[in-house]
Parts: structure tokens; sequence; C-alpha cells
């Protein structure tokens, strides 16, 4: 019996998606830029099992009918693209406090897909499994490619693809402030449909994105670390923008995560490089240089629990026994 382990990486946007133009194929209606975390993964085994339906494991917990039947419907995807009707077992291990606004379903479906792929031998390349991990969560599409990653908007299917754009071999990490790792209470999918539909801040913020995905490009390029953090700082507060002013509003911020930006900003004025950016969650998520960690961290004494990341790789699959 064929099994596959498969171990993708998670990835912080430092310019967001946030917004469909499709949500069937989710088609975002902004490109986005983000950085692949060595430190924040997710590993997922799958084999085929005689069965009448799909086993999903998480953590070890055998999952409910509820997000079974949601995984299933992503598993009949790769099952049409095989002309395939077997059921498949799975295992899911995630290295990241989950749904707390640290990227899981990124990490998770980018596994999956790459798994899926080598389990029903389709072996489609990695262009093609960006799109493949974008039909999981929109984010996956970006956890497939390991340290800048960039996710071409595009018009459909086809064209809607993640894509490399540098290798991040430089003076550049991520310093995550785990502030609260309880389950969001209101998760991004429906989070981004509300803002689309109700915020009159949001078609600034789809305009303004171009301009911060050029100039976030060049500054990467350049090894611009101060111009990478301010630009991410800056797009990361208009993306939250857009949701307050959404109707009913949709606020992320805890009190301690205004405590954390606080603190950057005291940081940087004691002549520290650290910028931050906040997803949907109240966690904040630092950008500094490798070589400045451990100084930052001595600075960092009040918040109990921080995960340090490198850039990460590649996703990765194996056949194991
Ligand atoms: C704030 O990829 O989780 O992290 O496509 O609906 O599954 P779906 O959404 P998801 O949204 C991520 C939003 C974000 C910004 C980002 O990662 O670009």
């Amino acid at each position: 019996m064929k099994k596959y382990k498969a171990k993708a990486n998670s990835n912080i946007a430092l310019i967001k998606y946030w917004g469909k133009a499709n949500e069937d194929l989710i088609i975002p209606n902004n490109n986005s830029l983000s950085m692949t975390l060595d430190n924040l993964y997710t590993e997922t085994i799958v084999n085929f099992i005689d069965n009448d339906k799909d086993l999903f494991f998480l953590d070890n917990e055998l999952q409910d009918y509820k997000e079974t039947a949601k995984i299933s419907k992503y598993i009949d995807i790769f099952r049409n693209l095989a002309s395939s009707d077997k059921r498949v077992e799975i295992h899911s291990f995630n290295y990241v406090p989950t749904a707390a606004g640290l990227a899981s379903s990124a990490s998770g479906f980018a596994a999956l897909s790459c798994a899926l792929n080598s389990l029903f031998e389709l072996n489609y390349d990695k262009k093609n499994l960006t799109k493949l991990a974008r039909l999981g969560s929109g984010s996956a599409s970006r956890s497939i490619y390991g340290g800048f990653v960039e996710w071409y908007k595009g018009n459909d299917h086809d064209t809607s693809y993640a894509e490399k754009i540098d290798d991040g071999n430089f003076d550049i990490a991520m310093i995550i402030l785990v502030l609260n790792e309880e389950k969001k209470e209101i998760s991004s999918r429906v989070a981004m449909k509300q803002t689309v539909e109700t915020s009159p801040l949001y078609p600034s913020f789809v305009e303004s994105a171009k301009k911060d995905i050029k100039n976030m490009k060049k500054a990467i390029k350049d090894r611009d670390f101060d111009s990478i953090g301010k630009i991410a700082e800056h797009n990361a507060m208009k993306m939250h923008a857009t949701m307050l002013g959404a109707n009913p509003p949709i606020l992320y911020f805890k009190e301690e995560s205004i405590k954390a930006i606080n603190k950057v900003n005291e940081l940087r004025k004691m002549g520290f490089s650290v910028y931050y950016t906040m997803d949907a969650g109240p966690n904040v998520k630092l950008i500094v240089k490798k070589s400045e960690i451990n100084k930052i961290v001595e600075q960092l004494k009040e918040f109990e629990n921080i995960i340090i990341s490198n850039i990460g790789n590649d996703a990765i699959v194996e056949e194991i026994v």
C-alpha cells in the first residue's frame, strides 16, 4: 500500500490577500506577496483505504462529519482529475497554533495538495500545485514555495497561480508574538466576504495594493530591509482599516495586539530594525533582521509566547513505508 508524506511551511503575507473576485475558484482581487516560514508547518500523510468514506485525522484526532465533508470535497478535485473513486485516509499534524491567524490553512492545504498529487499519481509540477492548493485556501497557493512568493491574482483557474520571486537569502527573519491561541471569532473567509460587500474603503485597498506589490518587489530585490518593513506595515494596517469600515465592523485587535504594536514602535525609536504585520487574528508578527534577533528577543520579555522563524523552503513530498 502506497503512503506519502508531505511537508509544507506556512507563510505570512507582507502584501495581503483580502477579498475574492470568485469565491468558488478562490480568485483574489489583488496580487499578494509572502514570506515562507521554516518554523511553522504542516505534515500530512495519505494512503488509500478500503472504506466508503474518507477518514481525516488532525493531530491524531478523528475529525467529525463536518470537517471530513470539507476535506472530502477537496479530495474530489483530485479524484476527478485522476478519474478515481478511491477513498483516502489522511493524518495531518499542524506545527502551527490552529486558526489563531497563524495561517494553518496555508500550510495545511499546501501539504495536502502535494500529498494527494503523489497518491493519485497526477505528477503536476509546482506551478500547477499552487493552483490546486489555492482551491483549498487562497494563501495555501503561496506555501508551495519557499522564500518570497507572489500569488498572481489572474482571472481564472489557470491564470491565478503563485511563483517564487526570491530565495530570501539575506538578513531577514520573523518573530511571532503569540498573544492569543483561541480559535478566531470570525474566519478570514467570512470576514473578507463581509469586507468586500460592505466596506466603502475596500476598493482603495485593492487599488493601492498594486503599488505596494511593485515597491515591495523592488525592496526585496535591493535587500532594502527598511522599505520591506515599512511597506508591509502600511499594507497590513490598510487591510485592517478596510475591515473596520465593514458593516458590521470586523476587529481582530485585542488589547495585547496594541501593546505589541506600541512595543515595536518603541524598539524602532531605540534604533532596532523592526516592523510589524497582522493577519486575521490578534497575533503580531515582527519583521526583523536575523542578526538582531537575540537583542530584540531580550527586549520582548513581557511577551511569554514567541516563535522565531527564518525563511522556509519549498513544500516536499516523499513515499514512506
Ligand atoms: C489575512 O487564505 O485563509 O492571512 O482563501 O478564504 O481560505 P481563504 O482565506 P485565507 O486568507 C488569508 C488572509 C490573510 C492574508 C494573506 O495571507 O494574504
